[in-house]
């Protein structure tokens, strides 16, 4: 058989580029992939951050000919773990000063249309006969919203390569005014309830489910969760009706960077046979937050986009309750202003039992999921969610809402689940306040017991989440769309 080609378009790819898990994925799965034999290459634009990382590169063309958008060219690179990278670098739409979607004061780009627009266009072109490149992928894979235009230019186009879309988030939808189709040259006929229209608007992500030869998304929950109405955003009824070609896939995680026993951020490495030094990344922790150092009261973690779909409005609603228990808290993450604002206000009336980092830091997530003792996400929904993977990693288990990929990934603590060794968390039902703090409380109780704890954490680092699996399931999806061609 020949070998299976895949062209991966995203918006971030860690670690070049990174503001969530999508980031993440994108480091990842390619590499996964290559390891079990499928040829991935990932397409990524060329950001500011991005240019700034390529030690080494390559023009390998440029793309002049998309109707509409500026010229761009193709850069060719390598990624640290060997995945080859195709940039595209279009100075005037990518190098800016602030994030991929927002600028430096935190509001949408105005032009982002038009660069996603491009990102969806260039991947297209690079999976039909147009391309200037002499390597050809048979699948082209794109992810949410900013590579959702691309199923939908690939249907219009020559000799198409069939596309696949995974969801990573069915919040965020690229909507945009109708007018904006022509500018992104559509045809006026794709306008419609079966195409990219969307309650009048156009929308990327609708265009990438319509389009798409199959559509994945990042836990077997969460496919199920978005045909219904509450989490499916409006597009439950086209999801319903593409179930048969809708897979949820559980996301891993690289398990390489993700390791308490190689881990350079940490105070002391550790791990399952020897967990000596996670005391000292709490002590490490409790200073760096400010907290009180006392080895002995529960310190919970949280890295978080500090967002409604988080449920961190809540946890900062009862955060003063928590610090009678007592618990102490350490939070890091960027967000909502308000919320960032109360979490601030927490940390002063309660200094020593609340610690607030606001920003976004590689080093202090590594160092929260070794040094908490216990690591809390009660989202209001979540897809996959990674830091559940990580803190069970890092023998820290996660207390969580159970929706989205918590509820695939986290097996609550019961008396049954600590005898037959698969306990690695707290879940909880119903988003409300009580119930958090009840699987908290449940959370600390077993805490105080030594021995059990000793084995829960044990049971959290046996748990394999590494991407090989998931990586072969990929390549069925691929498989399965090419022979349905
Ligand atoms: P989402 O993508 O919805 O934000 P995930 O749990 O899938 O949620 O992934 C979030 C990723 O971003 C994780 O790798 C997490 O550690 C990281 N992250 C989130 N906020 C921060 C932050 N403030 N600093 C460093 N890393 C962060
Ligand atoms: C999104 C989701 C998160 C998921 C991540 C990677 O950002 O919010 O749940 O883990 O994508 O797939």
């Amino acid at each position: 058989m020949a070998e299976l080609k895949v062209l991966f378009a995203a918006s971030e790819v860690a670690p070049l580029i990174k503001t969530g898990g999508l980031a993440d994925v994108s480091g990842a799965l390619p590499a996964a992939l290559r390891a079990i034999g499928v040829d991935v290459r990932v397409l990524v634009p060329g950001y500011n951050r991005v240019m700034a990382h390529l030690a080494q590169h390559e023009v390998v063309a440029t793309l002049d000919a998309l109707s509409g958008f500026p010229s761009s060219r193709l850069l060719s690179a390598t990624m640290t773990n060997g995945v080859p990278l195709l940039v595209l670098d279009s100075p005037g739409m990518y190098q800016r000063e602030g994030g991929p979607y927002q600028n430096a004061s935190g509001l949408d780009w105005a032009d982002n249309a038009q660069r996603f627009g491009l990102l969806s266009k260039a991947a297209a072109v690079l999976g039909s006969s147009a391309s200037p490149l002499n390597w050809h992928p048979g699948i082209v894979h794109c992810n949410d919203w900013q590579t959702g235009l691309t199923p939908a230019y690939l249907h219009f186009a020559q000799g198409a390569a069939p596309s696949v879309i995974t969801i990573h988030n069915m919040a965020f939808q690229g909507i945009f005014p109708p007018a904006m189709l022509q500018e992104l040259g559509l045809p006026p006929s794709c306008f419609d309830i079966n195409g990219v229209e969307f309650h009048g608007s156009l929308s990327f992500l609708k265009a990438g489910l319509f389009y798409a030869g199959h559509i994945t998304t990042v836990s077997p929950n969460y496919a199920k969760e978005i045909q219904q109405e509450e989490l499916g955003f409006g597009l439950q009824g086209l999801l319903a009706t593409r179930r048969d070609d809708l897979t949820g896939i559980l996301n891993g995680i690289d398990t390489d960077e993700w390791d308490p026993a190689g881990d350079p951020y940490l105070a002391r490495q550790y791990s399952r046979a020897d967990m000596a030094g996670k005391a000292a990344n709490k002590e490490f922790m409790q200073s760096r937050f400010g907290l009180n150092l006392e080895p002995h009261v529960p310190l919970l973690g949280v890295v978080s986009r500090f967002t409604e779909q988080k449920g961190l409005d809540v946890l900062l609603e009862i955060a003063p309750l928590l610090t009678m228990l007592p618990v102490q808290l350490a939070m890091l993450g960027t967000g909502d202003a308000q919320l960032q604002m109360i979490a601030r206000d927490l940390s002063h009336r309660y200094p020593g039992r609340i610690g607030v980092h606001v920003g976004f830091s590689e080093e202090l997530s590594h160092q929260i999921e070794a040094g908490a003792d216990m690591f809390v996400m009660p989202s209001r929904f979540e897809p996959c969610g990674l830091n559940q993977f990580y803190s069970q990693r890092y023998g820290t288990p996660p207390i969580v809402h159970a929706t989205g990929g918590l509820v695939d990934s986290v097996v609550d603590c019961t008396a049954a689940t600590l005898r037959d060794g698969t306990a690695s968390g707290f879940k909880f039902y119903g988003m409300t306040a009580g119930n958090l703090i009840a699987a908290i409380r449940r959370a600390v109780d077993l805490y105080r017991d030594r021995g059990k704890w000793e084995t829960l954490r044990r049971n959290c680092m046996a748990k394999d989440f590494s991407w090989e699996s998931s990586a072969r399931a990929y390549r069925e999806v691929y498989l399965k769309v090419l022979r349905e061609m």
